[in-house]
């Protein structure tokens, strides 16, 4: 009580609770680290050897390989950074010591150190940023804990959002530029420096002043579960060895090998989540049915991650193919990954605005939901005849697509997230927030594996992927009573449909 009395009493810049702002550029700085870097990832990793600006010259499937599973397992890795902070550490302790290793991360891929460097930087980044990322979510949501801030929430997600948006559109463009166009290991030093200013911030400002927020981990781990949790860690360290011995000793079988691990991982831990939810005695019947609602949404969530996350993986290689050259001016590839942000940030302010305006007339959720799926299957499936020309074509196309896809995502995402904290059990509301984040994990697990199909058959690639969305617009649209119903139920005074 004492501690929400000291928020309450604290307002900070805009109306938004003290330390926020701090939080705020923490996670803004983060963001642009993880989007700058992988603005350039792919073609660092695929870029010749012998250029001016050096890269490490693997194939282009394999690269797109590597990028597709560094971002399934940093979203997998938040599940990890979530137990420590809930049962050994707390959310402080976790966001310092996870800056400090995305921070070394960059540093390590800003050194001229080749493949064995790059796979160790992105260990560290994976391991950073899922320590980092569930915990300074969480923050948030502590900091609008007080009475004050309660109805303040979904704005300050909103402002949030931005910022990680922000992060991504300044990054992609100012180390893109640099990594592509003067030295990738520039490039990524940038993204080391930004992370090390939001360390910085996050220790003096946050740590100091107002660390009585953190009040620990609140289940903390107790002693006869010590020994079953040492044996599940043992465990997992054992596998990751034996998947990196099996990568060093045999390569190309070591790409399917990890892939299908991190696939099958992934998937299982969606189910186990599932199943542990929906088996639990300490759930109500209507927040059983509410878990349940949740699986068509949480699949409508992956859908958009692997046409959305493309932009960074597959979609990075086939802008190669496209014309980069407006009038003798030499368009670098990492830019288009700046078009997503800015549609989210232009989008989400917009749409915001006009769901407030509208009240109780703007669309369902069902509705916004299949609005944000077609405009996913026109994105990928209006690349089909591109992908027939071959190279040459001009770039307007694929911004066109990139923009169709971050439009889906304005429909979508910040519904979904919302919507999850909205269904999750009182008991569980972090593991569905976990869950969440998994469904990006299954989606780039997806993405590694399909990189071969699309780099033998892009056509065909397109159109099946792009006409996946398509069809579960139908399922969601028969669904969409029971849907739309189920959450009313869980909201009645605040119906967001
Ligand atoms: N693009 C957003 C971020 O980087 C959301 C990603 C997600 O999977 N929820 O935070
Ligand atoms: N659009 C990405 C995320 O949703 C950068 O914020």
């Amino acid at each position: 009580m004492a501690d929400a009395g000291k928020v309450e009493s604290q307002k900070g810049l805009f109306g938004t609770p003290k330390g926020f702002p701090t939080v705020f550029i923490t996670e803004l700085c983060e963001r642009f680290s993880y989007y700058g870097m992988k603005a350039i990832l792919l073609y660092y990793i695929i870029g010749a050897v012998g250029g001016a600006n050096h890269g490490l010259g693997l194939e282009r499937q394999t690269g797109i390989t590597i990028v597709a599973l560094y971002g399934a397992l940093i979203y997998l890795s938040t599940i990890l950074g979530g137990w420590l902070s809930d049962r050994v550490f707390g959310q402080t302790r976790m966001i310092t010591v996870g800056g400090f290793f995305i921070m070394c991360g960059h540093i390590v891929l800003a050194l001229p150190f080749g493949i064995g460097g790059m796979f160790v930087s992105l260990a560290l980044l994976i391991i950073g940023t899922g320590l980092l990322k569930p915990n300074v979510s969480a923050l948030v949501g502590r900091l609008y804990d007080s009475p004050q801030y309660e109805n303040k929430r979904d704005a300050g997600f909103s402002i949030f959002y931005m910022g990680v948006n922000l992060g991504a559109v300044i990054a992609t463009i100012l180390v893109g530029t640099i990594g592509q166009k003067v030295n990738y290991h520039i490039g990524f030093s940038i993204a080391a420096i930004v992370m090390a200013i939001g360390l910085f911030v996050f220790i003096v400002f946050f740590g100091r002043r107002f660390s009585y927020l953190d009040t620990g981990a609140p289940n903390p781990l107790r002693s006869n579960e010590k020994r079953r949790v040492g044996i599940i860690a043992g465990i997992i360290v054992l596998v990751i060895l034996i998947t990196v011995g099996i990568v060093m000793y045999d390569p190309q079988f070591g790409e399917h090998f990890a892939k299908t691990l991190v696939l099958a991982v992934t998937i299982a831990l969606v189910f186990f989540c599932f199943i542990n939810m929906l088996s639990s005695k300490e759930i109500t019947p209507q927040e059983r049915k509410n878990v349940t609602i949740y699986i068509p949404l949480f699949l409508a969530g992956v859908l958009l991650w692997i046409i959305q996350e493309s932009g960074g993986n597959i979609l990075a290689e086939f802008v190669m193919r496209a014309n980069n050259q407006i009038g003798g001016f030499v368009i670098s590839e990492s830019w288009y990954q700046s078009i997503n942000p800015i549609i989210v940030i232009s989008g989400c302010s917009f749409f915001a605005f006009l769901w407030t305006k509208l009240g109780p007339r703007q669309p369902s959720i069902v509705a916004k939901l299949c609005i944000g799926l077609a405009l996913l299957s026109v994105s990928y499936l209006m690349l089909v005849p591109i992908a027939k020309m071959g190279t040459g074509f001009s770039p307007f196309f694929v911004v066109l697509s990139y923009v169709l896809t971050a439009s889906g995502e304005v429909f979508i995402s910040p519904l979904l997230l919302s919507v999850t904290t909205l269904l999750a059990p009182r008991k569980y509301t972090s593991q569905l927030m976990a869950v969440w984040y998994l469904s990006n994990a299954v989606a780039q697990s997806i993405n590694a594996q399909t990189a071969g199909w699309y780099i033998s058959h892009p056509m065909s690639y397109f159109s099946v992927i792009g006409i996946l969305p398509c069809i579960f617009l139908f399922v969601l649209l028969l669904m969409r009573k029971k849907i739309i119903a189920q959450i009313d139920l869980s909201r009645p005074a605040l119906k967001i449909n």
